[in-house]
């Protein structure tokens, strides 16, 4: 098979992570006998130092042009006082928009071997599997108006039924797969927003008679997820709520370093670590790329639907953990491994 790929690394510990990642998807295409044609763009902080822009245009026809996208991370410290548009985070905003990948998937497992990582009780993460289901291209992110004028600050949370419809699919199309149980999350008893994104998930429910739906608010769900976290199978919500639930779900796998995610629209995939660019520890090779290197196997599962490669490399991801061969971020017994160790551990374990 052809796997056109590009990969935008972008910045601080972006440009680690995905150096494994690219590795072990270079790794798996030779073991499988793809042909992986790999391109190599500009995104964010790094961009806008190059070309001005944190989207350039070249990248941006290299992300339309390509089958699936690997991204690193955005953000860097120098932006930080820069308004919203001419900061490295818009160009993954700008990209996301512009690929259309609406569907965030997030997927949240606590790993046997790292449960001891996570600061919850043991009793409590054992067993945590669920997908937080994100919308990624509307919402607050992106509503108009927004702005500034003089002392007053304006953002807007959008949403059409056609939005809510096509995300809610995707969860119930999801939970079919898995345990066959939606939790909607929203804020409808403050926002009018909310309360069509209740009404519109609660109707496509009934194309779904097999999965069970439940509704929480958001603030409930915050600390659901710490109190009774083995509650939940796919987590259905909006891009802002999304964005916040999933680094709390970080902590029930113990570190934000492990969860990949997949982005998807009709036609594109774009795959990112959840992690930030983290730039206390960037060019340490410190990073943890195991959140890269399982974005790796989600593009091999949903874009090229490589079920047996996909699922190799989440195995290898699995025995690394168990060996013990982890980053500092997972707080190993012993010495920590390095990024490019855990990377080489990866491709060990998936075999020639
Ligand atoms: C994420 C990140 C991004 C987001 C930032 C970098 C724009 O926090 O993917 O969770 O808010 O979506
Ligand atoms: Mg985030």
């Amino acid at each position: 098979m052809k796997l056109n790929v590009l990969a935008l690394p972008g910045d601080g510990i972006g440009v680690e992570v995905t150096r494994e990642a690219v590795r072990v998807l270079q790794h798996v295409a030779r073991k499988h006998g793809h042909a992986l044609s790999l391109t190599e763009g500009l995104l964010g902080g790094i961009a806008i130092h190059q070309t001005g822009n944190p989207l350039p245009e070249e990248t941006l026809r290299l992300a339309l042009e390509a089958d699936a996208t690997l991204m690193g991370a955005v953000g860097l410290p120098e932006f930080d006082r820069m308004p919203p548009s001419q900061r490295p985070e818009a160009g993954l905003l700008g990209l996301r928009k512009a690929l259309g990948v609406f569907a965030n998937l997030r997927p949240v497992r606590a790993y046997a071997a790292l449960l001891d990582s996570s600061p919850l009780k043991n009793a409590l993460v054992e067993g945590v599997d669920m997908i937080i289901v994100r919308e990624l291209t509307g919402g607050i992110y992106y509503g108009t108006p927004r702005g500034i004028t003089g002392d007053t600050a304006v953002n807007t949370m959008v949403y059409t039924r056609a939005e809510i419809e096509r995300i809610a699919r995707m969860g119930f199309e999801l939970a079919r797969n898995r345990r066959r149980k939606v939790t909607s999350v929203d804020k409808s008893n403050v926002l009018e927003n909310s309360q069509l994104w209740r009404k519109v998930v609660t109707e496509i429910a009934s194309e779904y008679p097999d999965v069970a739906l439940d509704h929480l608010l958001v603030d409930n769900c915050a600390m659901q997820l710490i109190l009774n976290p083995r509650r939940f199978d796919i987590v259905l919500t909006e891009n802002m709520f999304g964005d916040i639930l999933s680094d709390e779900g970080a902590v029930l796998a113990g570190s934000i370093g492990m969860l990949p995610s997949a982005s998807l629209g009709e036609k594109h995939g774009l795959y990112e670590p959840v992690h930030g660019s983290a730039p206390d520890i960037a060019g340490q090779n410190k990073a943890n790329p195991l959140g890269a290197i399982g974005s790796v196997a989600a593009m091999l599962e949903y874009t090229f639907a490589l079920k047996e490669e996909a699922a190799a490399v989440y195995t290898a991801i699995e025995q690394v953990l168990n060996s013990g061969r982890v980053t500092a971020d997972l707080r190993p017994a012993g010495p920590p491994a390095t990024t490019s160790q855990v990377g080489e551990a990866i491709i060990e374990n998936l075999g020639n």
